[in-house]
């Protein structure tokens, strides 16, 4: 079982969003998995039990928030039924977040390409260092740059991503652009895979161009996810030592 965190104190930065993601995409290629959600507003949770009351699939469990001392106990309960468990973590200090780290194999740490959350990431970076210091083991981790323009790089992003080059800290190849599509997933308790017949019964009526062009918009979402969830897991079976 492979344990990924979503961590980073600023809110808004992508975690839940990029959580959700994953674990869709990991669930679409046969990947049992488990999301824990640790976030106080509890987005994910809300999400799964709105689909449920009205009927439809959730291809993934959610995990409530457990009492802090039962976390750890909770994520090891996971091992026999899950491949892969999903940790959407506010990122501040809370004991709950250490002891989240403590299980984790990989912490991803979403952030846009602005300096400024640049400085929060690397509040994430020490407080998964901290952990590791703590327990005596290493706990990889990686940026991933979310929200970015989808059509190019921009100055900042490629400045933020040159100073953490140079401070050796590792970001993910692929990058989540911001996107119609992912802000839709929490707006109308959809998946991602649900877009397509979605768009298309919504533009009934429509020109076949403008429902071309909305289509295609899907399409290049779902194609960042899946080549973003491909890139996490890459990332991940390099990671793990024997
Ligand atoms: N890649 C993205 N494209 C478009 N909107 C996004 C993307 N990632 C996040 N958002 C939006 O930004 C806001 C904050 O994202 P969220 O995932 O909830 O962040 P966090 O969990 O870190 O607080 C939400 O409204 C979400 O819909
Ligand atoms: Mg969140």
């Amino acid at each position: 079982m492979y344990v990924i965190t979503f961590a980073n104190p600023k809110g808004g930065s992508g975690k839940t969003t990029s959580a959700m993601l994953l674990a869709e995409q990991i669930a679409l290629s046969g990947g049992r998995v488990a999301i824990l959600d640790l976030d106080p507003n509890a987005n994910i949770l809300a999400w799964s039990e709105t689909r449920k009351a009205g009927g439809q699939a959730v291809p993934f469990a959610v995990l409530a928030r457990p009492q802090a001392e039962e976390t750890v106990e909770l994520i090891d309960s996971l091992a026999d039924s899950t491949d892969y468990v999903i940790i959407d973590l506010e990122g501040s200090k809370d004991q709950i977040v250490t002891f989240a780290l403590s299980r984790t194999d990989l912490c991803i740490i979403p952030l846009d390409g602005s300096p400024m959350e640049a400085r929060q990431a690397a509040t994430a970076v020490r407080l998964v260092q901290t952990t590791a210091n703590m327990i005596r083991t290493p706990i990889d981790y990686i940026l991933l740059f979310t929200r970015t323009n989808a059509a190019f790089q921009t100055t900042d992003e490629r400045d933020v991503r040159q100073e953490m080059d140079i401070n050796a800290i590792p970001t993910l190849p692929v990058r989540i652009a911001k996107r119609a599509p992912y802000t839709r997933i929490f707006r109308d308790g959809v998946l991602l895979a649900e877009l397509p017949d979605l768009v298309t019964a919504e533009h009934k009526g429509k020109t076949a161009s403008v429902t071309g062009k909305a289509l295609k918009q899907v399409a290049s979402a779902i194609e960042n996810a899946r080549d973003y969830a491909q890139a996490v897991i890459h990332t991940l079976t390099k990671a793990r030592r024997p």
